[in-house]
């Protein structure tokens, strides 16, 4: 492949983190999403939060319902469970009987709908137990929530507080760092002595393309505030060195989180950035600024369904290095949303 081509196919990727969430504005977030990936992990943070396989089966219908009427059938949804302090091994069984992907650890008070969080990782030992032995993988939000550390350190303390130690008394159990957004988690992740494959990370494109800077720049940005929060320059580029660099532990999960333009231009404005729009445009951009797009289709559709052992897609897709402009606001239900560069434009689309 040449070094600056002006299209690129790949097999169709996967997203491995995308919250969609529920009732009317669902449908919306959903054919983004549909457009560009063939599955994805949808995150339980739901009000309530998704709990039991009972409910992510009723939820995997609902999902179902909005795209049958939107006309879709070849997009699979890979379901999750939250975990609490309350979960009990029996159900980590169950989930991985009945297909669960995943359960996912929000600590208690760390982002969005985390209240129903764990609030201490060994309340949770008699489940990580059982998800070691069936060998269901533990998907993590990787922050530390006491008040007294920094909001910018929080990642990095988590590693050493908690991951650290998880990884000691749960040698086997199969671990995703979520959305990573420091150098200290993308070399911890690339460094890991693990028996097999027992760690990866999930990367996502704001926090490839963006520093903290951007939630400042001029003024408040409140739709460049996602969680855990953009950090300085020096890791921006150590996660691109780490998503461009082939290695399989590290593989594509957008954190698309939709809220409301309201909900966002306030005085407590929720975090999540909305990705789904472009962000195959959004990661290909991020590549192409390193001169590594031949890097892309490794780490978009292969090293995310190696890892959780599934197949891989077999259908292609093609970038076309042309301009599209996003538009200022998207509708979600009865309301807005806007998307991640709104009002600029991304040099490349899916054809
Ligand atoms: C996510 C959301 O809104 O559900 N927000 C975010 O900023 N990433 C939750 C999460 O993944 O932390
Ligand atoms: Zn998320």
């Amino acid at each position: 492949m040449p070094n600056s081509p002006t299209q690129i196919q790949l097999i169709q990727p996967d997203d491995w983190h995308l919250h969609i969430r529920d009732g009317a504005i669902m449908r919306d977030v959903l054919a983004d999403t549909a457009r560009q990936f063939a599955r994805a992990i949808i995150m339980p943070n739901l009000k309530p939060p998704v709990t039991a396989v009972e409910l992510a089966h009723a939820y995997r219908s609902r999902i179902e319902a909005n795209l049958k009427s939107l006309g879709i059938n070849d997009f699979e949804p890979l379901m999750t469970l939250y975990l609490t302090d309350n979960t009990s091994a029996d159900e980590v069984r169950k989930a991985k009987a009945e297909g669960i992907v995943g359960f996912k650890l929000y600590p208690a008070g760390a982002t969005t709908n985390s209240d129903a969080g764990v609030t201490d990782i060994r309340h949770c030992y008699k489940a990580l137990e059982a998800m070691q032995e069936v060998g269901m993988p533990f998907l993590v939000h990787g922050e530390v929530t006491h008040s007294e550390i920094d909001i910018f350190d929080r990642e990095a303390v988590f590693i050493d507080q908690i991951l650290e130690p998880l990884r000691r008394d749960f040698p086997q159990l199969k671990i995703v760092f979520e959305h990573i957004t420091t150098k200290q988690a993308a070399h911890y992740v690339r460094d890991a002595l693990t028996a097999g494959n027992t760690i990866a990370a999930t990367i996502t494109p704001q926090h490839l393309l963006m520093n903290r800077n951007a939630i400042f720049s001029g003024g408040i940005r409140p739709h460049n505030y996602c969680l855990p929060v953009l950090k300085r320059e020096e890791h921006r580029v150590a996660l691109l060195e780490a998503a461009t660099s082939g290695n399989p532990r590290f593989f594509l999960g957008t954190d698309s989180a939709p809220h409301a333009k309201g909900d966002k231009e306030a005085a407590c404005g929720c975090a999540g950035c909305y990705s789904a729009f472009n962000a195959l445009g959004l990661y290909a951009e991020a590549f192409e600024s390193v001169n590594r797009l031949e890097k892309l289709e490794g780490f978009a559709s292969f090293f995310g369904p190696d890892f959780y052992s599934l197949p891989r897609n077999s259908k292609k897709i093609t970038l076309k290095k042309q301009a599209q402009s996003i538009p200022q606001e998207l509708p979600l239900g009865d309301a807005t949303i806007v998307p991640l560069r709104a009002g600029e434009t991304i040099a490349w689309s899916l054809v």
